[in-house]
């Protein structure tokens, strides 16, 4: 897959063995030395195969989690890349999931005003959905993803066996997004969907690496044209805006793509309650998503919690709050006028009916 962008275009290929490959994988790019930022636990499941392609004094490795993507982390990793030696001549290769890739990307951007970077996405959701569209995203204190910059990689190398060592919450969590892509795209790609999560087992199912395809070419047809977010891309929103106040809200106890997959269902809710979606199509909908809600207690989260968060929503325009609501496929359109006492109202029905 070619990507077109403003700041460089980039390319993304299906690789089967990349720990295997790194010269072959390599051999097309220009660079000095490479250093590299790993995900820890991707650092101890493939320590054997990463020690005989990395050498120590030439990795970081960084616990995934939404700590260690604060802006005031940052620094350390700047710190570690110049104390190491790292030059503009120089390459940096990520290993890991969203995580991972969204501090690389930030540091990436910025260091020396944007230096080489490669990435091996990990995750589910990293290989289907975030290695492409060019977003790098850094929390500041318990508000998700409010600084970041556009900054792709060079090189992305996709090799989905990395998958078969994720837990379930973490697969599922890319299922959340692969679900919300096809339910945005058109009656194709929601046949394709609907096989796929008909597949006896999802997470070995034949249809997964044409499930994986086709989510990254529906994200590139609604970012091609719109990379900086400002129109269509805006539709990608749809169970963020929930979603993301809901990670907020429980600390990050429910992950990204689960929280989006809550969030799409409460989307529906509003869109059922204000008319724009029929019964009958939320119905169907609602039989996906109740299959691959997490188990947790949503009754804990207070509605005030949702509310303060939505408010900080970066989306937000207006006086009023924002979210994507949904008519059927691939028909989601942005309002910025849902009221307070609207979410109040939606969040008690559908904390009463959550599984
Ligand atoms: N930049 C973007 O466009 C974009 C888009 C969506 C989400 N995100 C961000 O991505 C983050 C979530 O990323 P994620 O869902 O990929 O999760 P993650 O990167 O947080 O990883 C989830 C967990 O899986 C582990 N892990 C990673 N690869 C593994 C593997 N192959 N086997 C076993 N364990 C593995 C990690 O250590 C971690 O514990 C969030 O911070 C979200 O905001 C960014």
């Amino acid at each position: 897959m070619k990507i077109r962008s403003k700041t460089k275009d980039y390319s993304l290929e299906f690789v089967n063995g990349a720990l295997k490959r790194k010269k072959e994988l390599f051999s097309n790019i220009e660079y000095s030395r490479v250093f590299y930022f790993i995900d820890k636990n991707v650092y101890k499941l493939y320590q054997k195969e990463l020690k005989k392609l990395i050498r120590s004094e030439e990795a970081v490795v960084i616990p995934a989690t939404e700590g260690n993507k604060s802006y005031l982390k940052i620094a350390d990793y700047y710190k570690k890349l110049i104390e190491l030696g790292f030059t503009r001549k120089d390459m940096l290769v990520t290993f890991g999931g969203g995580t991972l890739q969204d501090l690389s990307g930030f540091v990436a951007s910025t260091l020396y005003r944007g230096i080489k970077w490669v990435f091996f996405p990990t995750t589910l959701l990293a290989q289907a959905d975030s290695c492409i569209g060019s977003k790098t995203s850094i929390n500041f204190g318990k508000s998700k993803n409010l600084i970041g910059t556009f900054y792709p990689p060079d090189y992305i190398f996709v090799d989905t066996s990395f998958c078969g060592t994720l837990t379930w919450r973490y697969f599922n969590s890319g299922l959340g997004e692969i679900i919300k892509f096809h339910l945005m795209s058109n009656e194709k790609g929601y046949s394709l969907l609907k096989k796929y999560l008909g597949s006896e087992d999802v997470t070995h199912s034949r249809y997964f690496e044409q499930i994986v395809r086709s989510t990254l070419k529906i994200k590139y047809s609604y970012f091609k044209g719109d990379e900086y977010d400002s129109g269509r891309r805006n539709l990608l929103n749809y169970g963020h805006c929930f979603g993301h106040a809901l990670e907020s809200a429980s600390n990050f106890a429910v992950c990204h793509g689960e929280a989006v997959t809550v969030g799409m269902g409460f989307a529906n809710l509003l869109s059922l309650r204000r008319g724009i979606m029929k019964k009958d199509k939320y119905d169907e909908f609602e039989e996906i998503f109740k299959e691959y809600y997490p188990r947790f207690a949503l009754s804990r989260i207070k509605v005030d919690d949702i509310i303060h968060h939505l408010k900080r929503d970066k989306k937000r325009v207006g006086k009023g709050l924002t979210m994507i609501l949904s008519q059927d496929i691939g028909k989601q359109f942005k309002f910025d006028d849902i009221k307070e006492r609207e979410i109040r109202k939606t969040y008690d029905d559908f904390v009463a009916t959550y599984p």
